[in-house]
């Protein structure tokens, strides 16, 4: 069964580890991820763009694809099925659809529509059991086609949406999605510290896993980030995965050219970065 987001990441702010949210585009990821977070005894966050959820053909699909997985797979470990970056219709779908999460990205409104529209969706979610994810300060990098430059978040406005009753609170602490440039400066720990002091308890959410140094993701687990999200590096390791079994010629090896096998490497590598990636998050085991 789905779970909310909301118990795992109080646990793990006040354990002081993160739970890692890994995006899913197809049944092999979402295969991949699960047996990780079973395998590793951890809580786990399926992310869904509004990109992924339209390629899987709608988010009633993924929703019923997931939920059929969890009883097939009989896992047993918390799994929250979320809307990654969703737009205030997108919210809708999903809340519709049967995700137990969502993120409202309302960061490129102003700061009133933002709070407004958040307060909606925060009242309708609480009544579902549903978490919330708000965002304050746009993340860059570029998602979905949309590419934003990343700037720090206000703390005061974190406390104002924080105060909404969301879940948990996404802020821009010069982080960017997909791979980091050669002259990143690094996070602002000065800014996430000052936001911690300013929304408390509130589990915090790092965006833009890919590419962090290990040494910055503990930093921030200890500033109060309690969610990670990871997406790019597991489609560098599906891609890498395929491209040296297609060189290796084994896709002409006899039934080498059947997806189950062509598929297997790239999904074997997620399995692993997965599973690395929540030990150094420190949510293995704390299911
Ligand atoms: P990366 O693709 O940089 O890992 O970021 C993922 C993310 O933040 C999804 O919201």
């Amino acid at each position: 069964m789905l779970v909310s987001a909301k118990e795992m990441l109080e646990k793990a702010k006040e354990g002081k580890y993160a739970v890692g949210q890994f995006n899913i585009n197809n049944l092999e990821w979402t295969k991949a991820v699960l047996q990780a977070a079973q395998e590793s005894k951890s809580p786990v966050i399926l992310g869904v763009s509004e990109g992924a959820g339209k390629y899987m053909t709608g988010f009633k699909t993924v929703s019923a694809m997931v939920k059929a997985m969890l009883e097939e797979m009989k896992i047993t470990v918390p799994v929250a099925l979320h809307l990654d970056h969703g737009t205030y219709e997108g919210c809708y779908k999903c809340i519709e659809a049967g995700f137990s999460s969502i993120m409202f990205d309302g960061s490129h409104y102003s700061i009133e529509e933002n709070v407004e529209k958040t307060r909606e969706l925060v009242k309708i979610c609480h009544e579902k059991g549903m978490s919330v994810e708000a965002e304050v300060g746009s993340i860059g990098g570029e998602e979905d086609g949309v590419i934003g430059l990343g700037e720090c978040a206000d703390p005061n406005e974190c406390k104002a949406v924080a105060d909404l009753g969301v879940t948990m609170l996404a802020a821009g602490i010069g982080n960017i999605h997909g791979k980091y440039p050669e002259n990143w400066p690094g996070l602002r720990f000065d800014v996430l510290d000052a936001i911690q002091q300013k929304t408390g308890k509130m589990p915090l959410v790092l965006h833009g896993g890919t590419g962090i140094p290990d040494d910055m993701i503990q930093k921030a687990i200890s500033l109060g980030v309690a969610k990670i999200n990871v997406n790019t590096e597991c489609q560098l390791v599906f891609a890498e995965a395929t491209r040296k079994y297609i060189e290796a010629g084994k896709d002409l090896e006899g039934k080498g050219f059947d997806p189950r096998k062509l598929l297997a490497p790239g999904t074997e590598a997620i399995v692993q970065i997965v599973k690395e990636k929540m030990e150094l998050f420190g949510s293995a085991g704390k299911a």
